[in-house]
This record gives structure tokens, C-alpha cells and sequence, in this order.
């Protein structure tokens, strides 16, 4: 028997950690970071999310001191959910100048002027239904949610939020938030849509930490259907011409060709949220001794990059960014 004439060996590229490192596509940085952050009002200690090890809900009084430990990692941007005392019916305490998240974001620019706090603006953390934006009969109105949207968006930017980010797949959201903003005065404040958002399985451990599950039915007359890959498109084209300044594919892991084709589409930054199911798996495994939990969180992390993102909104986001200084 004898053997073929090999010419190309790829291996000559992989063989040892310095030409490993001169040859690597993709790299990770902090840069990439964002961290979510869950400010609940009616609490005055952190309170350990069950769904969540290492993710707490905080008091407004922690909020300072964590965006300092974010920022002193090297991260550059914080998201913020809340959860109010109270909710209604539409929703209104998202709007209201001292709500819970308008309160966290003076306290995150006072405590760290430098990072950038970016508001999810929604509303099912605020209505008693659980769902995102004003009811009609049983259905969300997405019109009415608009004008919500709008006064929401505008609160924010008043309290001093770097970027707004719309994540509740109404039609026209962006359209509406930057005419919002703009007409008060803030057009230079951005605005991050999540653009393409599945309705998915994966948010599960999320609404038991935000206090944000639906008291009837389910999202699917707003959030994408998990098969549809054209209308992921259309979902980010309509962003982008409705003046969306950066795109978000949402959950990550079980939609890394999204994150591919919308990268490839658009030419606006892209964010991914690697959301709470997908750390809630790699926590568990992780706990049970399955996995090395190091090694498959930056194996993931990498992989958003690889498919296209830019950003990474991620629970791991603290974790990865000691593993990144240490290996430094
Ligand atoms: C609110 C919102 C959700 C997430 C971010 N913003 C939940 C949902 O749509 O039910 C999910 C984040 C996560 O699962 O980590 N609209
Ligand atoms: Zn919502």
C-alpha cells in the first residue's frame, strides 16, 4: 500500500499554541461584553434567581456598586430589566420618571459615568398579564403599545440611558421610538432593537427572574416562529430602514445561521443574547461535573463571534471577562 502525495497538510498550522494563535480567525475581548442586570423593587438584599446560580436579582442600593465591578472588569456595557412594586394593566410603570429602571439608570451613570447603560424597554415586567404592551380582548395592541413605547423610550433617555432597546417584536417599534426620541429632543441617543427574537423555550429561567411570565398564553402572536429564516430578514430589513442603530438575534445557540445571514445582510453592529436557558444548561451540566464550564462558556462565546456578532449579552459575561484578564 502506499500513501498519497500530500502537499496540503493543514496540520503544519496547528501545531503548536504560538502558530495556534497567529493563525486564530476569531478572537474574544471584554469589548464584547454586556451584562444584564435584574433591579427588583420590592427587595433590600440580593435574591438568588433558583433557575440561575450566580444571577441575583438586586436592590436599587446594589446597582452602583455592581456596574463599578463590571466596569472594573472591563466591561463596557450593562443592560438593565426591572421589576416594579406594582403593575397595571398597560404597563404604565414603565414610563414613570421615578420607576424602578429610571431609578437604576441615574444610579449606574452616577456610580460609572464611563459604561454604557442600555434599558430594555418593554412592558412584561410591568403588566399584571405578563404580556408586552396593552391587551384587546386577548391580543396585544400593537398600535397602543406604541405610544407606550414611545413614552417609555423618552423616560429613559430623560433618567440618562445611553441606548434603548426595544424588545418586544411590536411592528413599526423602531420607527415609533426614534420619532419619540427625536421629537423630545434626544436624537443622538441609540437605539439596539431586538430585531429578530424567536418565541422560544429558552427564556424560561429569564421570566422567573424578571417576574415577567405571561398569566395566559404565550408570545407567538408577537415573537418570531422558530422555523422562519426569510422572515428573519425582513424582520432586521424593516429595522434597519426604520433607523435601528444596532440589530440583536435572540436566544444564540439554536440560531447561529441567523446571526450569519442578518451579519451578512446588514452592515449594522450585531448583538446576540446568549439568554437564560442557554446558561441555565451549561450551569447545570457544569454543576453535575459534565462539563468543563470554562472551556464550553468561552467555546460558545467564540462561536457567537465566529457566526457574526459583535456583541454578546450574557450572563456569563463577568466570568468571562476574569477568565480573559487571567489568561492574559
Ligand atoms: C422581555 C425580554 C425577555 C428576554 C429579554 N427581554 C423575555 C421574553 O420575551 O419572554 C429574555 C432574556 C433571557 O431569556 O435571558 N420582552
Ligand atoms: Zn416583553
Amino acid at each position: 500500500m502506499s500513501l498519497p502525495d500530500l502537499i496540503v497538510r493543514p496540520r503544519r498550522l496547528r501545531s503548536n499554541a504560538t502558530i495556534r494563535r497567529m493563525v486564530r480567525e476569531t478572537t474574544l475581548s471584554v469589548n464584547d461584553f454586556i451584562y444584564p442586570i435584574f433591579v427588583d423593587e420590592t427587595i433590600d438584599a440580593p435574591r438568588q434567581v433558583a433557575s440561575m446560580p450566580g444571577v441575583s436579582r438586586i436592590p436599587l442600593s446594589m446597582v452602583g456598586e455592581l456596574v463599578k465591578e463590571v466596569a472594573s472588569l472591563g466591561i463596557p456595557g450593562v443592560i438593565l430589566f426591572g421589576i416594579p412594586a406594582v403593575k397595571d394593566e398597560i404597563g404604565s410603570g414603565g414610563w414613570d420618571s421615578e420607576g424602578i429602571v429610571q431609578k437604576a439608570i441615574r444610579a449606574a451613570k452616577a456610580a460609572s459615568p464611563e459604561t454604557c447603560v442600555i434599558a430594555d424597554s418593554c412592558f412584561c415586567e410591568y403588566t399584571s398579564h405578563g404580556h408586552c404592551g396593552v391587551l384587546h380582548g386577548e391580543d396585544v395592541d400593537n398600535d397602543e403599545t406604541l405610544l407606550n413605547l414611545q413614552k417609555e423610550a423618552v423616560s429613559y433617555a430623560e433618567a440618562g440611558v445611553d441606548i434603548v432597546a426595544p424588545s418586544g417584536m411590536m411592528d413599526g417599534m423602531i420607527a415609533a421610538i426614534r420619532l419619540g426620541l427625536d421629537e423630545a429632543g434626544f436624537e443622538n441617543v441609540p437605539i439596539m432593537s431586538y430585531a429578530v427574537k424567536f418565541a422560544s423555550g429558552y427564556f424560561g429561567p429569564f421570566r422567573d427572574a424578571a417576574d415577567s411570565t405571561p398569566t395566559f398564553g404565550d408570545r407567538a402572536s408577537y415573537q418570531m416562529d422558530p422555523g422562519n429564516r426569510r422572515e428573519a430578514l425582513k424582520e432586521a430589513w424593516l429595522d434597519v430602514e426604520e433607523g435601528a442603530d444596532m440589530l440583536m438575534v435572540k436566544p444564540g445557540l439554536a440560531y447561529m445561521d441567523i446571526i450569519r445571514e442578518v451579519k451578512d445582510a446588514t452592515n449594522l453592529p450585531m448583538a446576540v443574547y446568549n439568554v437564560s436557558g442557554e446558561y441555565a444548561m451549561v450551569k447545570a451540566a457544569a454543576e453535575k461535573g459534565w462539563i468543563d464550564e470554562k472551556r464550553v462558556v468561552l467555546e460558545t462565546m467564540l462561536s457567537f463571534k465566529r457566526a457574526g456578532a459583535d456583541l454578546i449579552l450574557s450572563y456569563h459575561a463577568l466570568d468571562v471577562a476574569r477568565w480573559l484578564n487571567e489568561d492574559k
